[in-house]
């Protein structure tokens, strides 16, 4: 038996139950840990062995070297080992299954494509032969100068017009492993000219639109229906095409894409499967093939629950690569198909992991309406007086009842606000009731066995907001347009109590510039549990697994710009490096990508200001200061300082 003292010890706060509250070690994949001062940590493996570094300790360091929030921290070492993790997992299903040749990696420079991650992941990428995904000119440049290796593949998707196939040609000539994805079928002549002009054999594959759609918030890259890829039919007159230009043995490969973040492993299997018919039928037609790209899809358990709920997946890389490999194996054994190159296209899952984006809460409007008085006057109008004895007689038993009288007397008194029969001292104080009994009513509803349908959703209309330096648009795009959930969660205090429930609002003035759903293990929450914060105290939230697409994505929603970017390498002595600094954009840097000359608006400013000074509005000291003030923001960070 638990006595009651007991009961008090298990209940009281600790690093366990804040590990809990957040879910940090189902999503953390290992890189995210709290300490026993209740700070976030990130973990690394490194040569000897696994270090920790606070990221209080990394904002103080920041702030020292004259960052301000928000700032997104990079951290090499993840990326790394995801990449490590995804060619071991591979590697050990090849040998568990004896799969008969190798897997490459290709990884998809939309994702995200700036050059440090470009870099690292070709540097470090290179004794597994990582090559890259290019759909556009610009990424097919951006692949050519960063990959050395030419056992790396180089894979060209999307529409390709003269200049991309020529370049394309001449990176196959230098000895890349080039191929070019036909999306549509009518690519297949402009390539076949290109490579007579040059003299320069392509590396060809198809992209098919298979049946198999995945679930989850991509599931239209996917079906019959989905923009990209060739049909049925498209496909048997490519394969006519090049055998009539005799240049079958160009046909090497075959992808699909049935979309990102597939959480469940039974579209994967499915896809796969169907995948491997084509590409027999494709070998029995006369092509070499040789080639299987799988494109992307690996999901990221962003919620941790392991489910196939759209943030989560309900399987690990371990089970994705071995499905993948066995319905291989079975597909193409069954008709005697050699076993090909295995490519998968994982964007999100390699770079996820790698980026948080870390903000201060500038100022929070709590949910706390005013006192209740004991008594109100007695000669205040009937319906104050109603409210106020709905107040007093609220219990445990009569929820409901009060719950409807409240609404009903709030709605009363707003309307004899309206024809002048209340003052507005005496509304404020109806409504300070009204609010109080809501409180008391949350409160209450804990301890009901069944909640009435009523007051589901009561403890969100009576969260608080707090206000945080960073822009939605900006910096996590697909949380306002397709409502993608990552895990967020104070970085520090972890070992005190969270008290508040809220809501998390950025700082554009847009009123979809908001978080109001958050990552659970059973469902999802609306409501993001935080501590109380003092005045001057610096709060400091952080949004984890945004290393895919939320950069890119991003805009420029109200002015406000790319983010101070750092980062960082722990090392093996557990020390780290500032590894790479990134100045966000300054207010002139965002006014020029929209288009405005800074010398023009500098100008326009100091003939007003001047104006000013001629008609005696200000002096001409005023105007210097105004001005110089005028040249500091303008030269400053876009955020709130
Ligand atoms: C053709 C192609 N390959 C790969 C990817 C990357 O997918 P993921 O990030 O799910 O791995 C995408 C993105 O949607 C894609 O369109």
């Amino acid at each position: 038996m638990v006595n009651g003292v007991q009961k008090e010890i298990l209940d009281r706060w600790n690093i366990d139950k804040a590990k809990e509250l957040y879910g940090i070690n189902n999503w953390s994949a290992g890189y995210f840990d709290i300490n026993q001062k209740g700070e976030v940590i990130l973990t690394a493996d490194t040569r000897d062995g696994k270090k920790e570094i606070s990221l209080i300790d990394i904002i103080s360091g920041i702030k020292e070297r004259g960052f301000d929030m928000p700032l997104l921290l990079r951290i090499e070492n993840f990326l790394d080992s995801q990449l490590t993790s995804i060619h071991e997992s591979f590697k050990s299903a090849i040998e568990k299954f004896k799969y008969k040749n190798q897997y490459r990696g290709v990884y998809p420079i939309k994702v995200n494509q700036q050059q440090q991650i470009i870099e690292e992941i070709t540097r470090f990428g290179s004794k597994y032969h990582h090559g890259l995904e290019a759909g556009s000119k610009a990424e097919l440049i951006v692949a050519l100068s960063m990959i050395d290796d030419k056992d790396a593949c180089i894979i060209c998707n999307g529409y390709k017009d003269e200049s991309f196939i020529d370049l394309g040609l001449f990176a196959i000539k230098l000895g890349y492993k080039c191929f070019f994805v036909l999306e549509m079928s009518n690519e297949l002549d402009l390539i076949m000219n290109r490579a007579k002009i040059h003299k320069i054999k392509p590396n060809i594959g198809v992209r098919i639109k298979l049946t198999t759609k995945a679930g989850g918030l991509w599931a239209e890259s996917g079906g019959d229906r989905s923009l990209f890829g060739l049909t049925t039919a498209q496909i048997i007159e490519t394969i006519d095409k090049l055998k009539e230009y005799k240049m079958l043995n160009c046909l090497k490969l075959l992808h699909y894409h049935i979309g990102s973040q597939i959480p469940n492993i039974r579209d994967i299997r499915l896809g796969v499967a169907e995948a491997c018919r084509f590409y027999a039928e494709l070998v029995q037609e006369g092509a070499p093939m040789g080639y299987l790209d799988l494109g992307g899809g690996l999901a990221v358990d962003y919620d941790g629950s392991k489910t196939n709920f759209p943030s989560s997946c309900n399987y690990s890389l371990k089970e994705y690569c071995e499905d993948l490999i066995e319905i291989i194996i079975s597909t193409l054994e069954e008709k005697e198909v050699p076993h090909p190159v295995l490519i998968t296209e994982s964007g999100r899952a390699t770079v996820a992991y790698y980026s948080i984006l870390l903000f201060n809460v500038i100022d929070i409007n709590r949910f706390d309406p005013p006192k209740v008085p004991d008594k109100i006057p007695d000669n205040s109008n009937e319906m104050l007086q109603n409210i106020f004895e709905v107040y007093k007689s609220l219990n445990l038993k009569n929820i409901q009842e009060c719950y409807n009288d409240a609404l009903y007397y709030k709605d009363e008194l707003h309307q004899l606000f309206k024809i002048g029969q209340i003052t507005l001292r005496e509304k404020a104080l109806g409504e300070n009731i009204f609010w109080n009994i809501m409180v008391q009513i949350v409160k209450s509803s804990i301890k009901l066995k069944q909640k009435p349908i009523e007051l589901e959703g009561m403890e969100d209309a009576l969260s608080d907001i707090y206000y945080c330096n960073f822009s939605l648009f900006q910096s996590l795009p697909d949380s306002w347009a397709i409502n993608q959930l990552f895990p967020i969660m104070p970085i520090h205090k972890l070992n005190l109590q969270p008290s508040r429930q809220a809501i998390l609002a950025d700082i554009t003035c847009d009123s979809d510039g908001k978080i109001k759903k958050f990552i659970d293990l059973h469902d999802v929450r609306n409501t993001l549990p935080v501590h109380e914060v003092d005045d001057n105290e610096d709060y400091y939230l952080g949004v984890f697994l945004v290393g895919a697409y939320q950069e890119t994505l991003g805009d420029l929603h109200n002015l406000f710009g790319d983010t101070n970017v750092l980062t960082i390498r722990i090392n093996d002595d557990g020390t780290f490096d500032f590894d790479r600094e990134l100045e966000g954009d300054s207010i002139s840097d965002v006014l020029s990508y929209v288009e405005y000359d800074i010398k023009d608006l500098s100008v326009r400013f100091r003939q007003s200001a001047e104006k000013c000074v001629k008609e005696g509005i200000i002096s001409g000291a005023d105007r210097r200061k105004i001005m110089q003030l005028f040249d500091e923001v303008l030269r400053g960070y876009t955020y709130f300082l």
